[in-house]
């Protein structure tokens, strides 16, 4: 991308929804680019390229990919495009997300094959440019960290393996890899199935805030917030439209992502500091009680087919959270919405003010 020529880089991004939707608005801007949205169904995302779609959808289109398919016909598809993002969501098996890195790399190779028998006299072609600039499914938690979460998460187990796999094999195979972590989406922190900020028993909250079933509270609606771990323990969050805009400043070649893990944060708050905010903006009595590492082991026990559960005791240990400072919107200078900022919007306008 920042290459001084006028070549149009061809941006294939796979999956349209929460992220890739976000990633779609700050992209898009960008010069010089054409991305194609890669999903099964191109008839349910029309609406992404209809002509009314500001700023301009001549430089987007759609085409029907399906991750399942053989991997060498996805290898050829994938060969033509100068960067692959993925963002096919967290409704994945791990096999997939092996198989789409695996692909990626043959891509390379048939794309350097390609340049080789174009241009056989010039040694330029296996330059820079000439690799495939991939995205893999990583925004979320550090996976060198967690791993499989002791065997609970074979999905982040998976994701370890990709940067193994990548860290071992793209530069032979001429593709170049950028990791984003992000750690959890904003709106996840405050997702009632998480449960972690739990609305249920307040009276006076939105019906989005009150769909959990598992609350606790009294009766003059209060809010509950559970830490994991402990009250000093820690998580990152990004909201998605930032970790879109951060990426739209990654593709513009603002920073050096080249074979590098990079780290976003909207914030880092301990559950101590969450529960403080929730309390402050919401104006309601906060019950704070901790799920220590004992308790979301025996849950996990009890309830071995609850992913949520898992989920949790693996958030309760290492690898979720990171210093705001090492981060890439720190090194830009860009302000990402923070914790409180988003649970004023969320707890709406009667706790406005408060
Ligand atoms: N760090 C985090 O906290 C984190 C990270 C990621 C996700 N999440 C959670 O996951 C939720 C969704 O996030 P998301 O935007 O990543 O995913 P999403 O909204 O589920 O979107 C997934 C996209 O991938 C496409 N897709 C799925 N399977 C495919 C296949 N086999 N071939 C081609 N395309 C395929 C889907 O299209 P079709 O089904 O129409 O083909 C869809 O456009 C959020 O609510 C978020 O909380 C959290």
């Amino acid at each position: 991308m920042s290459s001084p020529t006028l070549q149009t880089t061809h941006i294939l991004l796979l999956g349209a929804g929460e992220l890739g939707t976000a990633f779609l608005t700050h992209l898009r801007p960008l010069l010089n680019i054409h991305i194609t949205i890669g999903i099964r169904t191109p008839s349910k995302y029309t609406h992404l390229v209809s002509p009314t779609t500001p700023p301009s959808n001549r430089n987007m289109s759609l085409t029907s990919i399906d991750l399942t398919a053989p991997s060498s016909t996805l290898s050829q598809t994938f060969s033509h495009f100068d960067v692959i993002i993925s963002a096919t969501g967290f409704a994945q098996s791990p096999a997939s997300i092996v198989k789409l890195a695996e692909e990626v790399l043959e891509a390379g190779r048939i794309r350097q094959a390609r340049l080789q028998s174009q241009m056989p006299s010039n040694p330029e072609t296996k330059e820079k440019d000439s690799k495939i600039w991939f995205f893999p499914w990583q925004w979320g938690v550090d996976y060198d960290i967690t791993g499989d979460g002791q065997g609970l998460m074979p999905l982040f187990g998976a994701q370890r393996d990709v940067r193994n796999l990548l860290r071992r094999e793209a530069d032979e195979a001429g593709v170049k890899w950028t990791v984003v972590s992000t750690g959890i989406f904003m709106s996840f922190l405050f997702e009632a199935f998480w449960g972690i900020v739990d609305h249920s028993n307040d009276s006076s909250a939105t019906p989005s805030l009150k769909q959990s079933g598992a609350g606790k509270g009294d009766a003059n609606g209060s809010v509950t917030v559970h830490a994991l771990r402990d009250w000093e323990h820690k998580v990152t969050v990004t909201d998605v439209d930032d970790i879109a805009r951060v990426l739209a400043r990654i593709i513009s070649g603002d920073v050096d992502a080249e074979n590098k893990i990079l780290y976003t944060a909207g914030e880092t708050v301990s559950y101590a500091d969450l529960a403080d905010i929730v309390e402050r903006v919401s104006g309601k009595n906060v019950i704070r009680e901790v799920w220590d590492l004992d308790q979301l082991e025996e849950e996990v026990k009890r309830h071995p087919e609850d992913g949520i559960k898992k989920y949790r005791l693996v958030f309760a240990r290492e690898g979720v959270w990171w210093d705001k400072k090492g981060t890439v919107n720190e090194e830009l200078g860009m302000n990402l919405l923070g914790v409180e900022e988003y649970a004023r919007e969320l707890f709406g306008s009667s706790s406005r003010g408060v």
